[in-house]
């Protein structure tokens, strides 16, 4: 207390100066006693949220994630034992692909050692088109575990969630899974775990999923080894949106953990990051089904009707907090950055249906951006904007079942942007995992693929390399290149890293003098005139033959690259093939007269649709 600088300047004030020294060393030893008390009782509160456990399930694809998850739902009551199928993925597509693509959160009720817990468990998406969404979803809890399948091993996307967890601050629970299968290597895979989160071996939990062994341990390593949420319920409201989808009754419906105070019915709301207020229709608890609930208490995680009729309103990390009294915004908000861009044309006159179609699937996937284009040979249609290929591919099966449309895609690029003459590419960091055989095979893969290798480390028999890589090098062919490189054991996994400048040229398709618009594209210079070349060739090919003459270019900027010609047609149109097999020169005919069907005129020269859709599709 003497040090307190308040006191020293009342001692300098001679008696009366003295007497009041007294006073105020009375009033601060009150306040100090008072102020004891009162963290005693806040320690006493911050045992509020000493009962829960929020935590997700990390792992490579097929790991079995889905399948522990069921494990832990049966454990806890939450569903009857052996009814089958996984129950946290709940999309058609989920279920036929077998991945997870939303995030589907789980409330379970478990009783350790005479004491009731409140387990939150968040089942992550485990694609790299959905990192963000991994991102978020990790910074709603205080733990992972980290699962790695014992007949693989570690590989490239445990490292990239583990790098997120660690980055984030989690505690890590490592298990094996899989034990039960006779090629399960229990004793490299724990021996690998431990190497790379350098821990002992004892700490990891050895589980099979499928038979529940281990499932135990595992609970309880999950209450012993995971803090409980920091008891913030004295600040104000600071609830962080780790999931939104839209709903036809209740509107956007928000996934969330309050992080600070607490979240009532009857509150007026606000989302920090887009600046909307509502007034939740509901909220509460999330157990498979929405249990509505009064109030969601510091630390829970439930979810929030909130009668919004977007989810770009309320967008993963997001805050939302009381609008009268509106706590921080919560770290870590991005807007979702679409990279990879396609052009989907609909079949003739159904341009207004893909429309509606997208409008609805934006409705529920904030991700996803759409503008109208058109193009002299296919059309009206949309240029598409995805996080990554599976998205894309996502986009289009969903208007494919759920809107009953039939879409052309064009090959995929990345959104480059231009500034000041310059042009810039988005770049990724990624890891690859494989056998140390393959290392020289890598390296050359990652420098084929305008790649810049970073470091590698050594797990067990393995070895994990980091590199930097332009992204349309990765959507290419990356990953197949690389399984084929390393005879199918390599696997790879990335993150969106920066825009960094490329020489761009965009490539013209000139056909007898008539610019092509539909198939001119942006191309790295250095392959420019390899990928004019191939494409006229394969015009040159698919381009019926006409009256006459037909050049086919490419060109840069006016200045022709490469060029075919197509020549002018013979009376036989089936005479080149010497007479021999009658099927193929049925076929042709055959093709020929559907052909006739989509005709497009190109100054005189008429070229079937369908020439740009193969066209488009396989370059
Ligand atoms: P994604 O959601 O696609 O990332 O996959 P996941 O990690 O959820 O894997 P999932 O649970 O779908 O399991 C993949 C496959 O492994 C399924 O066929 C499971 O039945 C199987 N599987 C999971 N755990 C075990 C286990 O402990 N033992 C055995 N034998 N099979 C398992």
């Amino acid at each position: 207390m003497d040090g307190d600088p308040r006191l020293s300047t009342a001692n300098s004030h001679g008696r009366g100066g003295h007497l009041a020294l007294v006073v105020v060393k009375l009033r601060y030893a009150i306040v100090r006693l008072v102020y004891q008390d009162i963290s005693q009782l806040t320690g006493i509160l911050s045992k509020m949220t000493d009962l829960i456990r929020n935590f997700a399930i990390v792992a490579h694809i097929d790991h079995g994630k889905s399948t522990l998850a069921d494990r832990l739902l049966e454990k806890t009551g939450a569903v009857k034992v052996g009814s089958g199928e996984q129950l946290l993925d709940t999309m058609d597509l989920e279920r036929e692909r077998g991945i997870t693509i939303k995030l589907n959160p789980a409330r379970l009720a478990y009783a350790f050692t005479g004491k009731e817990y409140q387990f939150n468990l968040i089942d992550t998406p485990g694609h790299a088109d959905f990192g963000y969404e991994v991102s978020r979803s990790l910074a709603a809890v205080e733990g992972v575990i980290l699962l790695v399948d014992a007949t693989q091993g570690v590989q490239a996307q445990t490292i990239s969630n583990l790098e997120i967890a660690r980055q984030l601050k989690l505690a890590i629970v490592p298990v094996v899974n899989k034990i039960d299968l006779p090629t399960a290597q229990i004793a490299e895979t724990t021996q690998e775990i431990a190497q790379l989160l350098n821990c002992d071996e004892g700490e990891i939990v050895a589980v099979s999923a499928k038979t529940g062994a281990g499932v135990d341990e595992l609970m309880a390593a999950i209450i012993k080894r995971i803090p409980p949420p920091t008891d913030q319920s004295k600040d104000k409201l600071q609830a962080l949106v780790f999931d939104s989808f839209f709903d036809q009754f209740l509107g956007v419906i928000a996934y969330v953990k309050i992080v600070s105070g607490q979240l009532a019915v009857g509150q007026k709301l606000t989302m920090l990051a887009t600046d909307r207020t509502f007034s939740p229709s509901q909220l509460g608890a999330i157990q498979l089904k929405r249990l509505p609930r009064t109030t969601l208490k510091c630390g829970e995680i439930g979810y929030l009707a909130t009668g919004l009729k977007t989810v770009a309103d309320c967008r993963v990390g997001d805050t939302v907090t009381v609008a009268a009294d509106p706590g921080r915004s919560l770290s870590g908000y991005r807007e979702p950055l679409p990279l990879v861009l396609a052009n989907i044309f609909p079949e003739p006159g159904e341009d207004r249906l893909l429309a509606v179609a997208l409008g609805k699937l934006k409705l529920n996937d904030a991700s996803l951006t759409y503008q109208p284009t058109h193009s002299q040979a296919l059309g009206m249609g949309f240029t598409v904007g995805c996080l990554g290929l599976l998205h894309l591919e996502i986009v289009k099966e969903r208007l494919e079942r759920e809107y009953d449309l039939t879409v052309l895609v064009t090959t995929p690029t990345v959104e480059y942007r231009f500034e000041d003459q310059t042009s810039f590419e988005p770049w990724i960091s990624g890891e690859i995992v494989s056998p140390q055989a393959y290392f020289g095979a890598i390296t050359q893969l990652i420098d084929r693929h305008r790649g810049v290798f970073h470091s590698v480390e050594y797990l067990g028999s393995r070895l994990l390399c980091r590199f930097q890589a332009p992204l349309i090098e990765i959507i290419i062919d990356f990953n197949d290149a690389l399984k084929s490189s390393t005879a199918g054991y390599g696997s790879m996994d990335y993150q969106f890293l920066d825009y960094r400048p490329v020489d761009l040229v965009t490539v013209d398709l000139v056909i007898n003098g008539e610019k092509i618009d539909a198939l001119s594209r942006p191309i790295i210079k250095s392959r420019a005139e390899s990928y004019g070349r191939q494409t006229v060739e394969r015009l040159k090919e698919l381009i019926p033959r006409q009256n006459f003459e037909v050049a086919v270019q490419a060109a840069i900027g006016g200045k022709i690259i490469a060029r075919e010609t197509v020549p002018a047609v013979r009376k036989d149109v089936t005479a080149k093939l010497y007479g021999g097999d009658v099927s193929r020169k049925k076929k042709l005919l055959e093709k020929q007269k559907k052909g006739k069907k989509r005709l497009k005129l190109f100054g005189r020269v008429e070229i079937p649709s369908e020439v740009f859709v193969d066209l488009l599709k396989k370059n």
